[in-house]
């Protein structure tokens, strides 16, 4: 592949996505929360066609559209407007002309399992048993007073809410704030089409799809077969707890319904309706097989699935090879990986891994290397940890509830650190969530040209340059140790090694051996030697042919 035919193939393939949790991104008025206005005007640090900022090719803004914020945006009051703390319709429009100016795609969050309570729809449906919008949800009568079956919400406690003025229950997954929609309905999902070309209209480039493998229940309410264990703690790092338990085994009548593929179908020939346009979705699931399956038959699913498996396993070259390997194994012909190292749910790669810089850089050698589109969440560039908070100033209800388990939120969302002032150059105001005591080593400002984000713009350069790193093939193979993961990429003009020494220790490369006469073409190192990898380098060279 020449470097036209990978221009050629879809933006959302060849480029990196930045994931902008616009909360904490950047602030304009001094009001402590981030906003449009301030998203756009860093918009040159995320890309300006130099190698001097992240040469993004989307950007994923976490829900901007009305909300109670009881789950910060995750439950929406209004799917065709812009919450007033982030702006103005006026100021998205700005957002999209200037991103699309410097070549930046945009993609919207688009949560449709549910909506807020305080949605008019659910305003209307909880009234009456006859009101037009009663079957935007999911009812049912209990038996004497309680649920109809064990469904667990992932936020803790049953699924189940009772409604007085209907006398019935309402199903929520999560909140009981965040009322589950009833995907059965035809008229339902008429409305979410209408939503979706709405945004396209307005020149937004794709979705993400917020719990997409949660959208239809069992229709008749069976009781699923485990009771949900609400968090594990992290491989490799107990102190830190993943908090994802909607695996399938858990959740085998309240997840993966086949009905939820039909209706991503349908909405897949709503983005086909305009060039260019795509879908990338949240399926948060135990096996790979499982995770796949939302490609669709011949692609005609989610465009992107998150590959989520880096949250699960240890910092270990064998782990990481694993991941990959099935992957790349279970991969449906023709469909396109889709990396993610940090988000907004889960302890950043940073303190899961307890990453030194220069571990951060490997991580970002990894993440910006394989084949498939890198998700990059704010801050990960810098090689941001998670922010520890006391009780007190605790925003996320999940934190809230299981206080003091560790499986709150708001440490992987605290500001971005642009400098080493009070309000991290984030705000003039309170930040909402508190600046990470380890913002003035990690701000942007304060980068240097050894620093992680110094080494990330300049791999992103180099990546977008390559078309064997963008959209080439992929295998791994052996490296020199047990310590390094190793990998080809290759395009018909270019063939070349990455390898990315995961420890501590040099890593000797035996002479004679297929990674001793290849020509270093990137690296962390300034001087690369020949006879050995340092520790936590990251060497791209060419492989001879
Ligand atoms: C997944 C989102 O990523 C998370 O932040 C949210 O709380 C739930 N879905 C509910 O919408």
């Amino acid at each position: 592949m020449t470097a036209t035919d990978a221009q050629n193939q879809p933006w959302w393939k060849r480029g990196v996505i930045y994931h902008c949790y616009v909360r904490s991104f950047m602030d304009s008025n001094g009001d402590g929360v981030g906003d449009l206005p301030g998203l756009t005007s860093k918009l040159d640090t995320l890309r300006d066609d130099t190698p001097s900022s992240l040469g993004i090719e989307g950007l994923w803004l976490s829900p901007v559209y009305p909300s109670p914020n009881h789950d910060f945006g995750y439950d929406i009051s209004d799917y065709r407007s812009i919450d007033p703390a982030y702006g103005t319709m006026d100021d998205f429009d700005r957002l999209v002309a200037c991103a699309r100016a410097r070549g930046i795609h945009l993609i919207m969050d688009l949560v449709v399992n549910h909506s807020s309570t305080e949605h008019p729809w659910f305003r209307q449906a909880h009234t009456s048993r006859e009101n037009i919008f009663h079957d935007y949800y999911l009812w049912s009568d209990g038996t004497n007073g309680k649920p109809p079956n064990n469904w667990g919400s992932s936020f803790g406690g049953s699924a189940w809410e009772w409604n007085e003025q209907t006398h019935e229950f309402y199903l929520h997954s999560f909140l009981k704030e965040q009322a589950d929609l009833n995907w059965r309905n035809p008229r339902l999902r008429e409305e979410i089409h209408d939503i979706m070309r709405f945004w396209m209209d307005r020149g937004v480039d794709g979705f993400r799809l917020d719990v997409a493998n949660y959208y239809v229940k069992d229709a008749q309410l069976r009781d699923n077969s485990h009771k949900f264990v609400i968090a594990q703690p992290m491989p490799g790092n107990p102190s830190t707890t993943l908090f994802m338990p909607m695996s399938r085994e858990v959740c085998d009548h309240t997840v993966d319904q086949p009905e939820t593929h039909d209706a991503l179908r349908e909405m897949r020939c709503v983005i086909d309706e305009k060039p260019g346009r795509m879908m990338v979705g949240e399926i948060t699931q135990r096996t790979q097989g499982q995770v796949l399956s939302y490609y669709g038959d011949g692609g005609s699913e989610l465009n992107l699935v998150f590959n989520f498996f880096f949250f699960v396993r240890r910092f270990r070259a064998k782990d990481f090879r694993d991941i990959i390997e099935q992957t790349l194994d279970l991969l449906p012909e023709g469909a396109w990986p889709a990396w993610v190292l940090s988000n907004h749910d889960v302890v950043r790669a940073a303190s899961r891994y307890r990453l030194s810089p220069a571990m951060a850089k490997s991580m970002m050698g990894l993440l910006l290397t394989l084949k498939g589109t890198p998700f990059l969440y704010y801050g990960e560039e810098l090689g941001l940890a998670n922010t520890s908070l006391p009780r007190r100033l605790l925003q996320d209800p999940v934190g809230k509830r299981y206080w003091p388990l560790p499986v709150g939120r708001d440490g992987e969302r605290a500001p971005m650190p642009w400098d080493a002032t009070a309000g991290a150059g984030f705000t003039t105001g309170i930040p909402w969530l508190p600046v990470s005591a380890s913002s003035v080593t990690y701000s942007v400002e304060s980068a240097d040209p050894t620093s992680v984000l110094s080494f990330t713009r300049r791999l992103s350069w180099f990546r977008s340059h390559h078309p064997a790193l963008t959209t080439g093939d992929m295998a791994t193979i052996d490296g020199p140790s047990d310590t390094c993961l190793c990998f080809t990429r290759t395009s018909p003009a270019e063939h070349m090694t990455i390898t990315i020494n995961l420890s501590d220790q040099t890593a000797q490369i035996p002479r004679g051996s297929f990674t001793s006469d290849q020509t270093p073409l990137f690296s962390t190192e300034e001087h690369p030697s020949i006879d050995s990898l340092a520790p936590w380098e990251v060497r791209i060279a060419t492989t001879p042919a």
